[in-house]
């Protein structure tokens, strides 16, 4: 690796992960205040569908002054019209950085390892750093973090769950995670995070909270098990009886695409305690200071 990529919410430490939101911050003040990426190219490598990622990074590449490439799945085939490694160096010679959303972590992983410019993880199978960076900005604005706000996720320990955990290490923010049994992080999220509390019971996980965060229950890449997993999640999902159990005004925080009904009721999510299209708007002014960081 030749130069600073972020494809784990771990690769920042305490003082970037706060500075990079204080400018995120600042960036959402001014959206067109400054173009410090005049010219600079972010070829977005994609090999599952997105809405919010395409259009934040290539929303933010162009206020920023420069430009993003869309790489639908069958345009690159990545690994199998060309290998991992050369895909990474090629790009290399042509964009100032990669952002690329992959079913195996090892992919991105594998890009950052061989790219010379900055690789970003835009979601892989085990997490979603670019979506922690928005939640915690959210859940900044409404609740700042210098009180450390305690944040309550229920649902699937997915990606997002697992960037969450890790990034609450990095802000030291309490996190408490309600989860099935057989649905829980992974264990090294679990190990390299000792101070959030891993349970079943996500009225336990939600009592008092002050944000209430969920995510889908099947993943992209999972559809098959929907119907299995409908099932299993069931007394997981947030509605308002169970924000009725967390801090009186509680937030509630969601990645989306959200399936309405499952993980969460229109009521929570049209609610006036939901934030969720903050989070949504934040992935925008945090990946711009991502950009600005690890680019210009
Ligand atoms: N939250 C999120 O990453 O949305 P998309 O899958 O639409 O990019
Ligand atoms: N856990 C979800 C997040 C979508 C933004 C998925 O991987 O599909």
């Amino acid at each position: 690796m030749h130069s600073r990529s972020f494809v784990s919410a771990a690769d920042l430490s305490r003082s970037e992960a706060e500075q990079l939101l204080e400018s995120a911050l600042a960036l959402k003040r001014q959206p067109r205040g400054s173009r410090p990426l005049e010219r600079r190219v972010l070829a977005m490598l994609f090999e599952k569908p997105s809405l919010r990622t395409r259009v934040s990074f290539e929303t933010g590449m162009v206020q920023l002054g420069g430009h993003a490439i869309y790489l639908a799945p069958d345009d690159v085939r990545a690994g199998t019209r060309e290998s991992l490694p050369d895909v990474a160096r090629n790009l290399s010679r042509l964009a100032d950085g990669i952002m690329a959303r992959t079913f195996a972590h090892a992919t991105v992983q594998t890009l950052a390892d061989h790219a010379e410019v900055p690789v970003i993880n835009g979601l892989s199978d085990r997490e979603h750093p670019c979506q922690a960076l928005a939640d915690f900005l959210t859940l900044h604005e409404h609740r700042d973090l210098a009180r450390r706000p305690t944040l309550a996720y229920v649902g699937d320990g997915t990606n997002v769950c697992h960037s969450l955990m890790l990034l609450s290490r990095v802000l030291d923010v309490p996190l408490r995670v309600a989860c099935p049994a057989g649905y829980e992080p992974a264990p090294e999220f679990q190990t390299s995070c000792p101070a959030v509390l891993v349970t079943p019971d996500p009225v336990q996980a939600v009592a008092g909270a002050d944000a209430v965060y969920t995510d889908v229950w099947a993943s992209m890449g999972q559809e098959d098990q929907a119907e299995a997993r409908r099932r299993i999640f069931r007394p997981y999902q947030v509605n308002a009886a169970l924000m009725a159990g967390a801090a009186k005004d509680a937030i509630f925080l969601h990645c989306l695409p959200a399936h309405r009904g499952e993980e969460v009721t229109d009521e929570v999510l049209d609610g006036p305690q939901s934030a969720a299209y903050d989070q949504a708007e934040n992935r925008l002014h945090a990946q711009k200071a991502l950009l600005v960081m690890l680019i210009a």
